[in-house]
């Protein structure tokens, strides 16, 4: 592995070996308290974070290394800098950098102009640490992953794109019911259908909630306006109604249904309070998983 850029990228097997390291550092912590002394994470954010700052930066302390919080607004990027300056000066630096950004091409050229490992902590287009994370979650809960099935209700976003991705690497059938026009990008659905082809995942976009839901294992859902998209909230409120998981919805899955969110969430939109506070509800593993999947990831691209 030299970045992570997009599930895509992963082999099959690579994806299982992050499982595997994921599930030894989780249980043993402590084995990997050096495996990264003297390294440096440089973590560069355009846009809001909770989990993955903390996660990553408390991830590198754990594994014996640092990282760098580098908030657009007080590096030079900000200012005008161009993505090559920062990727040839930061490579000088650093042994790694976590990006999120908006644009998805500032991460390919981050990793084309720099010489050190490159991670996308979230852009427009792609979230591949939560995919990962969400499929590892799901591996715990329901043991084996053949034959699942995870239905994702609501926006065809960056969330959605990872989630088609990470399901067609795992094997897990993945069904995305999206309002007509806030469907995944077509060339996203291609390459995971392609990816799909080696694990036998089958991959579905219909409109209707209850129809992706028939059957699932999991229920997924994320925000209705991300970040970047604030001007549309009003609208994209109105476009989704119909969208949001509840207890009906919940119902129409399998009875053993467990309930996920990237978070941070929205109550009484994309998901019901009950639902997510709710006794199906694994959103808060997820979130923990976060931290476990991104230090086998770092263990990966800097050992
Ligand atoms: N799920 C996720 O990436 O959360 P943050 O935006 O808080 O990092
Ligand atoms: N789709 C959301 C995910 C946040 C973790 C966003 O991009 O804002």
């Amino acid at each position: 592995m030299d970045h992570l850029l997009t599930i895509c990228d992963l082999t099959v097997a690579e994806v299982g070996g992050i499982f595997e390291l994921t599930a030894e550092l989780k249980a043993k912590p402590e084995r990997f308290a050096d495996a990264l002394a003297g390294k440096t994470l440089g973590m560069i954010f355009q846009k809001s974070s909770t989990r993955t700052r903390v996660s990553f930066e408390v991830g590198m302390f754990q594994l014996g290394g640092a990282a760098l919080f580098l908030s657009s607004n007080d590096i030079q990027l900000g200012r005008g800098e161009t993505i090559a300056d920062t990727a040839h000066v930061l490579s000088r630096y650093l042994d790694a950098v976590m990006i999120r950004t908006f644009d998805h091409q500032d991460v390919v050229d981050l990793a084309a102009f720099g010489t050190i490992p490159i991670i996308n902590g979230l852009d427009d287009l792609l979230h591949p640490c939560q995919g990962l994370a969400d499929l590892f979650t799901m591996k715990e809960v329901f043991g084996d992953l053949s034959g699942r099935k995870l239905a994702y209700v609501g926006d065809g976003n960056n969330v959605a794109h990872s989630l088609l991705m990470a399901g067609a690497k795992t094997g897990v059938d993945v069904s995305l019911a999206v309002p007509p026009n806030y469907g995944p990008q077509p060339e996203i659905v291609d390459a995971a259908r392609d990816a799909a082809s080696e694990t036998g995942a089958t991959l579905q976009v219909v409109t209707h909630p209850a129809e992706a839901v028939a059957d699932a294992d999991v229920v997924y859902t994320d925000v209705w306006a991300s970040m970047g998209q604030e001007a549309e909230r009003a609208k994209r409120l109105q476009v989704f109604q119909g969208y949001q998981v509840d207890a009906k919805l919940m119902s129409a899955a399998k009875t053993t249904a467990v309930f996920m969110h990237c978070l941070p969430a929205h109550r009484g939109e994309e998901v019901a309070t009950d639902v997510i506070d709710g006794p199906a509800s694994v959103v808060f593993d997820e979130a923990e998983n976060r931290l476990h999947v991104q230090k086998a990831i770092l263990l990966k691209l800097l050992t």
